[in-house]
């Protein structure tokens, strides 16, 4: 009979509950798909005893001890899915010199750390794998390791943040505000009470660093990615952009350009057909473009207990019978080799979107054109509707720029560009803002036809 593999799994919370489902509901699967090997959970590790469980795992010691849980014998295989930089990188890092396989989920501690844990791994002659920490259920990480290893991929583009979509899809397809929205999805259990790392972009960018990482071999920094979130977006911009035919998204997104890489994150117009526009909710999804295969889109549940544990099985499953020994060693992943440089997303060229609330009055639009034309951008079309009165706004305005308490008129100016470099694009918006008819920030989005 074949040799039984010991697994812990450290952390058994969301994730983890679903990973000890699996092995315990489906054991006879499992074992089968292993090659005849069972997989047996020797310990939960936890933070809190008394928390109740959702799960009964016969035969597992449940504790709060990961050392030695690491530390077992029976052990060959530690399941890190504590989540955060500090206590988890121990623990990876400590399986690894007991000489044991690591499954993690954790891209933000790829993200900080990958190069001094894959350089671990190495030198203990183990593995690392993360198929769930991108995109939880969809098998993105294989994909672009393996299934398009024929291809230099030349771009990726991802909805890689469930909390991020479902607030956008709730605000295109019910006008509802940004803040109601991410209240709805709070009140769902899509967002955390502080959804910052979701809504800012922090995520998504934890995410597309270690994607870059398999397609490219760069190592990006959290830091190197340029991120925007979704909390500046406007019930009116999306509104907007429907009444352009588009679609607004959070997009994850990587070009290549000879042999450098542009990695940002950032709200993206697309045009209603794309594919990308028609993911809702909390689903995630990627394009990724090969020189060889052309496009390939994979779509599915992003997070959530069963779609990311499926990831993580699959891992165990991989180390079971030997082929993650062999694709780890091949793909040489945080090893520093590399043909490729990050270069800033300056030099991407891109329409955009730019809107800006502007006063009713004579020669602004001439002004905020001038803008434009000094960065040699040129205007492919201008919304302006008619303006309402709102003396309410003008109290909002910066001193000197109202008026002596008089109502102003202001309207929201919309104008779509041809496609010019994303840096010409910022100067110019940075121009804009300074101008004494322009009420605020302007808003501006790159636009993917
Ligand atoms: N949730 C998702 O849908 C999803 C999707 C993709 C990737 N991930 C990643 O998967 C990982 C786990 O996420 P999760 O949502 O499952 O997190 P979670 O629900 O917060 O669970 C964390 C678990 O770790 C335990 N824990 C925390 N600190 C510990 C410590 N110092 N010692 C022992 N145990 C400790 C907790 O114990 P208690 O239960 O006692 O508190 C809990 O069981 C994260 O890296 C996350 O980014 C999650």
């Amino acid at each position: 009979m074949a040799e039984s593999l010991g697994i812990a799994l450290v952390g058994c919370g969301t994730v983890g509950t679903g990973v000890a489902r699996i092995l315990t509901e489906h054991a006879g699967r499992m074992t089968a798909r292993a090659g005849g090997r069972s997989l047996v959970l020797r310990h939960l590790v936890v933070r809190d005893l008394a928390k109740p469980r959702d799960v009964v795992v016969p035969g597992a010691a449940v504790g709060t001890d990961w050392r030695a849980a690491v530390a077992d014998p029976a052990v060959q295989i530690v399941v890190e899915l504590i989540g955060g930089t500090t206590i988890a990188k121990d623990v990876v890092l400590a399986a690894l010199a007991a000489g044991k396989h690591v499954v993690t989920a954790n891209k933000a501690l790829l993200a900080a750390h990958g190069f001094e844990l894959f350089e671990a791994a190495r030198k203990a002659e183990r593995v690392i794998c993360f198929e769930a920490a991108v995109a939880g259920g969809i098998p993105i990480i294989r994909a672009l390791g393996e299934s398009l290893a024929a291809n230099q991929i030349t771009g990726i583009q991802g909805i890689l943040n469930g909390t991020s979509n479902f607030i956008l899809s709730a605000m295109a397809e019910s006008g509802t505000s940004y803040s109601d929205a991410l209240k709805e999805a709070q009140r769902l259990g899509y967002a955390e009470a502080d959804p910052t790392l979701d809504v800012d972009g922090s995520d998504a960018a934890h995410k597309l660093a270690v994607l870059a990482q398999i397609a490219f071999g760069v190592t990006a920094q959290p830091g190197d990615i340029e991120k925007q979130g979704i909390a500046g977006i406007d019930a009116m911009d999306t509104r907007f952009a429907a009444e352009l035919g588009y679609t607004i998204k959070l997009l994850a997104e990587a070009w290549v350009a000879d042999k450098t890489v542009a990695l940002h994150v950032a709200p993206v117009l697309l045009r209603r057909t794309d594919p990308l526009a028609q993911v809702r909710g909390a689903f995630n999804a990627v394009l990724v473009t090969g020189d060889v295969v052309g496009e390939t889109l994979f779509q599915g549940a992003g997070a959530g207990m069963m779609p990311t544990a499926s990831s993580v099985v699959a891992d165990i499953l991989d180390i079971a019978v030997g082929r993650a020994q062999k694709t780890f060693a091949a793909a040489k992943l945080w090893s520093g080799k590399t043909e490729f440089a990050l270069a800033p997303s300056d030099k991407v060229r891109s329409r955009f979107y730019l809107r800006a609330l502007v006063r009713d009055e004579p020669g602004v639009l001439a002004d905020v054109c001038r803008c434009l034309a000094n960065e040699r951008i040129s205007i492919a079309s201008i919304i302006q509707h008619e303006a309402v009165e709102s003396p309410a706004l003008s109290a909002d305005l910066p001193a000197g720029r109202t008026g002596e308490n008089q109502p102003i008129l202001m309207v929201p100016l919309v104008i779509m560009t041809h496609v010019a470099e994303t840096g010409r694009f910022r100067a110019a918006a940075k121009a804009l803002a300074k101008l004494p008819g322009v009420c605020g920030p302007a808003v501006f989005f790159s636009v993917d036809d």
